[in-house]
């Protein structure tokens, strides 16, 4: 029987080809670790979520659900968001965010994630083919985002050992800048990921604006993705920086406000991943206007909303969630400092935010496949993927993140400290041999 290939447009028929995130959860799903009853299961310490603090929402909600109304379960107030949920996240990036022109709710879009954010950015900034400035590594989802509708291509900034934190990495954005155009891209925007992900750091106050004003200067817009702007914890290296919200700078010194947004969502500081509920703060009355025209293919259901209104509203328990969710990411990140210090594996030493840490793997890199054939290059690091995937483990490859080189991984630590442990101790088996 034919595939039935041929009676689909050639963009499904790509597509068909995949990959698909439905395929990923799939593998992993099948046979779940759990350090009680399934102890042997697949263990994921790739998937960047604040799974300690699932458990935190889950009671609050139980403790205190929603009250629907009939209009609830309505069309309701349409696609942005409800006005509740928009103040109520307003009120708390205003709290967190310390933003010096409180955030209007009247400038934020809702929609169902950050990723259908970056479709709809992708579909309204750029006309296909256009470039996105974004430094080395980056968010893995980002080119799939960009890419798969709107088709937008992600200029990559790699930085050949220069710190990217620092003012220095401007000239690298200009460079690959004016490399982008003499190559016929036209270059529309910049995607900043503050904290970085996946190199759990924070960028300082004069990078912050250094790369305003390069965006200014260059009349392009910069996304400001602040995802895990309170997913930031105490670590002992003193080269950790503090995160810095731009919405807390004088920016309009530096950029015109138009070209300035702000992403934020429910799903990492706030362990609400599957409410799939991402925002925008957008001053820019055009863009916000073009994204209204496109927000009922990305909206979210009126019941995720109101639960995260519910949420964001208890100001006392956000307080001590936040409070006890930054002790946790604190102490799975120095236990994994400390077995990492222990087997001499490499790390991002100032990495203090996210849930994740990027680690050097280079040295353990193997030369020859399961077939005994000498490899090089990418080949390397999918092999140890391999390898890690044998040992019921999955942990992002630098490949996926668009790093530099072969060998450097991002480790999430913020599962159970049981499940840290047995992550890592079948990471560090792999690489002894085993
Ligand atoms: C930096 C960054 N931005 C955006 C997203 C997507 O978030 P959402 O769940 O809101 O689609 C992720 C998810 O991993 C992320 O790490």
């Amino acid at each position: 029987m034919a595939s039935g290939i041929e009676t689909l447009a050639q963009r499904g028929a790509v597509l068909a080809q995949g990959p698909s995130l439905a395929e990923k959860f799939k593998k992993f799903m099948a046979d779940p670790h759990d350090p009680d009853s399934n102890p042997s299961g697949f263990i994921d310490i790739g998937t960047a979520e604040n799974h300690a603090m699932l458990p935190e929402v889950a009671a609050f909600m139980n403790k205190h659900p929603v009250h629907f109304k009939a209009k609830d379960f309505s069309y309701g107030e349409g696609p942005m968001g409800t006005l509740r949920l928009r103040t109520a996240m307003a009120n708390h990036m205003n709290r967190y965010f310390k933003p010096r022109e409180p955030v209007d709710p009247m400038h934020l879009h809702f929609t169902n994630g950050c990723t259908s954010l970056c479709d709809m950015l992708g579909y309204t900034m750029f006309d296909e083919e256009d470039g996105i400035l974004i430094a080395q590594p980056s968010y893995s989802g980002f080119p799939i985002d960009f890419g798969t509708k709107a088709k937008v291509r992600l200029v990559h900034v790699p930085f050949h050992g220069v710190d990217q934190f620092s003012v220095a990495a401007i000239d690298k954005f200009e460079e690959a800048l004016k490399k982008a155009s003499s190559s016929g891209i036209k270059v529309r925007a910049m995607m900043l990921c503050s904290p970085h992900n996946p190199l759990g750091q924070c960028y300082p106050v004069d990078t912050l604006i250094a790369l305003m004003q390069f965006c200014n200067k260059h009349r392009i817009h910069m996304i400001s993705d602040e995802i895990y702007g309170t997913s930031v914890y105490e670590v002992p290296d003193e080269s950790a920086v503090p995160f810095v919200s731009v919405l807390s700078l004088d920016y309009e010194k530096y950029i015109d406000r138009n070209l300035l947004h702000v992403m934020y969502g429910m799903s990492k500081d706030l362990a609400g991943g599957g409410l799939r509920l991402g925002c925008l703060l957008v001053r820019n009355e055009v863009l916000a206007t073009a994204l209204n025209a496109i927000n009922q293919f990305h909206w979210s259901g009126i019941a995720n909303d109101l639960t995260a209104a519910q949420m964001l509203e208890d100001v006392e328990w956000m307080e001590s969630f936040l409070k006890t969710s930054c002790e946790r990411l604190a102490s799975r990140n120095a236990l994994v400092r400390q077995i990492l210090d222990e087997r001499g594996v490499p790390y991002s030493k100032a990495s203090n935010a996210g849930f994740f840490m990027w680690i050097d793997l280079r040295k353990w890199l193997p030369d020859t496949n399961g077939k005994g054939e000498r490899i090089s290059g990418w080949e390397r690091e999918r092999e140890l993927v391999e390898r890690f995937f044998d040992n019921k483990l999955n942990v992002s490859p630098g490949e996926s993140q668009s790093a530099e080189e072969p060998g450097l991984f991002r480790v999430v630590f913020s599962h159970d400290e049981r499940v840290v442990r047995e992550g890592l101790r079948r990471l560090l088996e792999v690489l002894d041999g085993k």
